[in-house]
């Protein structure tokens, strides 16, 4: 079954931060695994260009909204290719093909009769792209999100008719699995039993936006167009964008990774939408949490913005991807201290895992003629290790599948620290004294080296390219689409060349 799995589309406002990249990265480590599992993925990421935060920020810079557009979508992109993330489509909401799905889309929830013209009155964030619940006579409001006063509307809007669906959404938010992790699913429970409101789905006075068929003058709200996206993105596979190619092609089977910020849109409204469009509503959303900095908000005003660019340049891709995926419990808020950054990758990839392979590869090196050793027949097996890998490979494939990133990778983790404890309690530079003890050496590097390649093995979703470098130093081929044949032990050959050892990954 097809696999499709997405992170939201991001505003075009500016450019990508730490947080975006790190619902990214989770994505991609995600579509990585199942590939390995053997599953057909799509993975789908892009941008949310229109509406009137947009519009203002193109302003600001003296261009137009489609120039903006253009300069920030091509610096997401670009930076995604140099994280090495693996999206298999790339959706820009100004594309031709998507006005066509929301067009589309807009027909068939019409003909629902579930919309129809009224009149909006409150208070807006332009920031949040979204009407808040606050009260008419209120002077000075702000947005607890982005730090400003919001701004006052009383204009005419088309509506869509969320309160028809109050039933369906109930019963939908309950569901198991729907929303994920389950901490999550009480906050929105609450929020539909409140009472679901219509909502508007056409501004005004916002003329970066598609324009609402039949309605002169009215554009689509952002969110209307951006949650559409997705739909646009898997129909962006060569052929027509007709919706009802939708089913044939993987729909519903999706799963959508976005931030808690955004979750009501996804477990709300959205279902909503496609329930109406004669759709079917997606598998699953999770919703993970935020990254602060220093125990601070990141922000533009706090000035303490991580720019993944330059943190790329500075760290490589892996350090970081390690540092989010293993020291942050997906779904929780989690902290970027750079002075746990460094000491974790430090100990973790350079000294426990770099360290269990160079010196390994080493000792096999020096005693076996430069070669993996060679095995005796019949010698006596020492399991220790070969068991532990197998319960480590279980856990891990448990984990990452139900997006338990840090516990993946601390299992991953144990298993190198017991190789390294393994190598020192069985001390085979020890036995290497005695000549009658050259066939346990053989068996003790064996193990390790073995355990090395399954360490690699298990990487490779989450580090990749470390992953490459620990099974090159193995001489093993990592070119292969699932990974079942090459978790099962003994694979590594016996009494092949080995390279000298470079450390895989410096000490920071
Ligand atoms: N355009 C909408 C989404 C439309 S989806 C059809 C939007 N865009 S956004 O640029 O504001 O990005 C929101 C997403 O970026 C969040 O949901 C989250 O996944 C990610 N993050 C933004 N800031 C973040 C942190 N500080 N920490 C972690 N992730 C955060 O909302």
């Amino acid at each position: 079954m097809t696999f499709i799995l997405t992170t939201p589309l991001y505003y075009v406002n500016d450019k990508p931060h730490l947080g975006s990249t790190y619902t990214t990265i989770a994505c991609d480590a995600l579509a990585r695994f199942k590939r390995l599992e053997g599953q057909q993925v799509i993975f789908i990421t892009g941008v949310d260009e229109h509406g009137q935060k947009i519009q203002r920020t193109a302003k600001l810079h003296k261009r137009s909204p489609q120039d903006h557009c253009n300069v920030i979508s091509k610096y997401y992109q670009e930076l995604w290719l140099q994280w090495g993330v693996t999206n298999d489509r790339f959706i820009r909401t100004t594309q031709t093909k998507h006005k066509g799905v929301v067009e589309q889309f807009f027909r068939r929830v019409e003909d629902r009769g579930d919309i129809y013209m009224g009149h909006q009155k409150g208070w807006y964030c332009v920031g949040c792209e979204e009407y808040k619940d606050t009260e008419p006579n209120d002077k000075t409001p702000n947005c607890t999100i982005h730090q400003r006063e919001l701004e006052w509307r009383d204009e005419e809007n088309l509506f869509f008719r969320l309160s028809k669906y109050q039933q369906d959404i109930e019963n939908l938010v309950k569901r198991d699995g729907f929303i994920e992790p389950s901490s999550r699913k009480n906050e929105v429970i609450n929020f539909v039993k409140g009472g679901l409101k219509d909502f508007s789905i056409s501004r005004v006075n916002v003329s970066w936006g598609i324009p609402v068929p039949g309605y002169p003058g009215h554009t689509f709200y952002v969110w209307f167009d951006a949650l559409l996206g997705y739909l646009t993105a898997l129909l962006d596979d060569g052929l027509d964008n007709d919706l009802n190619r939708l089913n044939s092609i993987g729909w519903p089977s999706a799963t959508h990774i976005i931030g808690k910020d955004i979750l009501r849109f996804h477990a709300v409204y959205w279902p909503a939408m496609l329930i109406s469009a004669g759709l079917n509503v997606p598998n699953g959303l999770y919703g993970h949490g935020f990254l602060t900095r220093e125990g601070q908000k990141m922000g533009k005003s706090l000035g303490n913005i991580l720019d993944p660019k330059e943190l790329l340049e500075s760290y490589g891709s892996e350090r970081i991807r390690w540092y989010l995926l293993r020291d942050i419990q997906f779904g929780q808020d989690g902290d970027f201290q750079q002075k746990r950054f460094i000491e974790l990758v430090n100990n973790d990839l350079s000294n426990t895992i770099g360290n269990m392979l160079n010196r390994s590869v080493s000792m096999s090196r020096k005693w076996f003629q430069n070669c993996t050793p060679l095995l005796v027949e019949n010698s006596i097996p020492d399991d220790y290790l070969s068991e532990m890998c197998i319960k480590t490979i279980s856990t891990v494939r448990d984990k990452l599948d139900t997006m338990k990133f840090n516990e993946a990778c601390e299992s991953i983790l144990n298993l190198a620290r017991n190789a390294n404890i393994y190598l020192n309690d069985k001390s085979p530079w020890k036995m290497i004294k005695d000549v009658n003890q050259l066939n346990d050496v053989s068996i003790v590097i064996y193990n390790v080296l073995e355990t090395s390649r399954i360490i690699g093995i298990l990487l490779k979703p989450i580090l990749p390219e470390l992953s490459g470098k620990i099974l090159k130093q193995l001489i093993y081929n990592d070119d292969f689409a699932d990974w079942q044949e090459h978790l099962k032990w003994g694979r590594l050959e016996q009494n092949v060349h080995l390279q000298e050892p470079i450390p895989i990954i410096p000490k920071l």
